[in-house]
């Protein structure tokens, strides 16, 4: 089925929303296609329930198709992941979905955000530094692959005002 007939059928447009411990299965499904070390449903049912840790989910129809999630402490926080279904990819949902996240953690008290990028991913680079986030460190060798692969990370941050 074409990709806008799908969505007519599945809802329409997307919605970003708190999500809540029934996601928890969703979230798991999404983020073990998403990485190569999954967070299974268990991980999720914590984060859920700890008040220091923000979970918003991304909605189409009555399917969950991405997530995002941050932990809180005193005025900082940290991105600990965002991540959008391979097949709703490329179409800018994930930018409207990290918005709406940081404008919850601004009203939660946050004033400064930070989080780690792999080095070669493109896609997330680009949605960060769109929404402001400025490279503020880099850690060598930081990410293991399957395979062995070593890859650095980026420190990036952004004040919310
Ligand atoms: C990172 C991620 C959330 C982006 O979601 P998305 O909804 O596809 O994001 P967008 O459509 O807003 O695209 C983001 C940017 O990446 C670019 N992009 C998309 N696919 C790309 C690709 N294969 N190579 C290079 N750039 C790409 C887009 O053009 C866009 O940049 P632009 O705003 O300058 O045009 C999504 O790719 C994902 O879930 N990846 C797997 C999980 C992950 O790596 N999460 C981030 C690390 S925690």
């Amino acid at each position: 089925m074409m990709a806008w007939l799908s969505e007519l059928w599945s809802g329409g447009t997307a919605a970003i929303e708190p999500a809540t411990l029934r996601d928890a299965p969703a979230l798991a499904q999404l983020h073990g296609a998403s990485f190569h070390r999954g967070w299974g449903e268990g991980e999720f049912e914590s984060m859920l329930t700890e008040r220091n840790t923000l979970v918003h989910r991304l909605r189409m129809g009555r399917k969950v198709i991405g997530f995002a999630v941050s932990r809180m402490a005193a005025d900082e926080a940290e991105i600990l992941t965002i991540a959008v279904g391979a097949s709703h990819r490329g179409r800018g949902l994930s930018r409207d979905l990290l918005l709406t996240h940081l404008g919850h953690l601004a009203g939660r008290g946050v004033r400064t955000v930070f989080l780690e990028v792999e080095e070669n991913n493109q896609p997330a680079r680009r949605l960060y530094g769109r929404a402001g986030f400025a490279t503020v460190g880099r850690r060598e060798r930081y990410y293991r692959q399957p395979d062995g692969e070593q890859l650095n990370a980026l420190l990036m941050r952004r004040d919310l005002s």
